[in-house]
């Protein structure tokens, strides 16, 4: 939560991967604060929905069809936010997937770049189209979603996936360091399993999901508004000295 009252009333975050899971629930809760939310996702119809939850929550929402392997349209995302609502004060880039599951041998190239072009470059797009704005402006928070996988390589099932994680946390970190000085934050999330479409559209089978769960001694799944709630705190004004890091949340496991 914000110290200031009010810290997020007016202010504007951009979401990618708005239209499920993480992204849309911190589009929610920073509506709830009075945050207005440009949404960008491939896929229209649950970007839809979600401006329907933002705007029943009071404020203001944009969607803006955004594949984020594609820089001409993040920098339209981009352009179009500021252009709707003056400003983004806020990144959150939480578009992402493992595609799929298999063992290292199995990776192709095809399923190694597309790994590498949704993850890191998606995320690359998005903080240098909208470093710009924030550098002229002085202020900018960016908060990237990375994985517990990236501190377990994804050995068996995803190393693709982890791998292109931990480049998200290396660039988050050299973000962050490059720019601390200038009025920029920037640090990334890495969560154990999340209860949202992702395991499905991954590929996660229920004993992998078993597996995963008995490494944990909460002995459940994050619920993404843990997670939207803590995309809030670290854009907020409360712990501002915090940047370049990644924020763990597991439920005490995933570190073997
Ligand atoms: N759910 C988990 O267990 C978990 C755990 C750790 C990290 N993560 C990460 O969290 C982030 C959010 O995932 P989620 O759990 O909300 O999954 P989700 O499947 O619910 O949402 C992902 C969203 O990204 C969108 N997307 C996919 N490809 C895109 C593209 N090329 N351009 C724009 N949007 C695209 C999808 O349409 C979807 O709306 C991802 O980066 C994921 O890797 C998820």
């Amino acid at each position: 939560m914000a110290r200031t009252p009010d810290y997020f009333q007016g202010k504007t975050i951009a979401v990618t991967g708005a239209s499920s899971g993480l992204g849309r629930s911190a589009a929610v809760i920073f509506a709830r604060e009075g945050a207005n939310v440009v949404c960008g996702d491939v896929d229209e119809t649950g970007g839809a929905e979600t401006v329907r939850l933002v705007e029943a929550e009071g404020s203001e929402a944009a969607f803006i069809r955004t594949d984020v392997t594609r820089r001409e349209d993040v920098r339209r995302f981009v352009a179009e936010g500021i252009g709707q609502f003056g400003a983004i004060d806020f990144l959150f880039n939480s578009a992402g997937s493992a595609l799929r599951r298999c063992g290292f041998l199995e990776i192709d190239d095809t399923l190694f770049d597309k790994s590498f072009d949704l993850n890191v470059k998606g995320t690359f797009y998005g903080m240098q189209e909208v470093l710009p704005h924030m550098l002229e402006r002085g202020s900018g928070t960016i908060v990237n979603v990375a994985s517990m996988a990236h501190k377990r390589g994804g050995p068996g099932t995803s190393v693709h996936y982890a791998s292109s994680k931990g480049a998200v946390v290396t660039m988050t970190m050299g973000v962050a360091r490059e720019f601390a000085g200038r009025g920029i934050r920037c640090l990334s999330i890495s969560p154990a399993a999340v209860n949202t479409a992702f395991q499905a559209s991954s590929g996660t089978s229920s004993e992998m999901s078993e597996r995963l769960m008995q490494d944990i001694p909460m002995k459940r799944n994050a619920e993404p508004d843990e997670i939207g709630e803590l995309v809030l705190f670290l854009c907020s004004d409360a712990c501002q000295f915090m940047t370049a890091d990644t924020v763990y949340v597991s439920g005490g496991g995933g570190f073997r």
